[in-house]
């Protein structure tokens, strides 16, 4: 992979990173459960690292993330943040999962297109492994909340 493809991909995740921090304090703030919130407060914490690493990732690229396309945030940030509570808990962790799934895929996608090779795109994928293991984790926990839910 070259590497503006690679900073597309990287640009990718950082919007996708950033609009789940922004949706899931959205909805931490909005919780009245206790648990709850503060689990999503922490999977925003986990997020808000991952898209620190694609920030440095960029920079050791020699460029930045590039401004957070309104249509990504759009979609997965502020507005679902706002509409999820009053979807109900149940539709408000399916929505979650579902995000959780497209970043599982996505990186997947781009952890096999890498070139390992290659040192800086081996570096980058021990980097994704982590992120994704996480993703893999939360969407375990919001499908287990979901069907307890249901
Ligand atoms: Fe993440
Ligand atoms: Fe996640």
């Amino acid at each position: 992979m070259d590497n503006k493809t690679l900073i597309r991909w990287l640009n990718w995740f950082y919007a996708l990173e950033m609009s789940q921090v922004d949706l899931y304090l959205n909805q931490a703030r909005n919780s009245s459960d206790y648990y709850i919130a503060n689990a999503l407060l922490r999977i925003a914490e986990i997020e808000a690292g991952h898209a620190e690493i694609l920030n440095k990732f960029l920079l050791k690229l020699g460029t930045k993330p590039a401004k957070i396309d309104s249509l990504i945030s759009r979609i997965t940030g502020n507005i679902p943040g706002q509409i999820t509570p009053y979807l109900g808990t149940v539709n408000f962790f399916l929505y979650n999962y579902t995000l959780e799934t497209i970043a599982i895929r996505d990186y997947k996608y781009l952890l096999r297109s890498l070139d390992q090779k290659k040192e800086l795109q081996a570096e980058l994928a021990y980097l994704l492994i982590g992120n994704l293991i996480d993703e893999d984790l939360h969407r375990l926990w919001f499908k287990e909340r979901r069907d307890a839910l249901l």
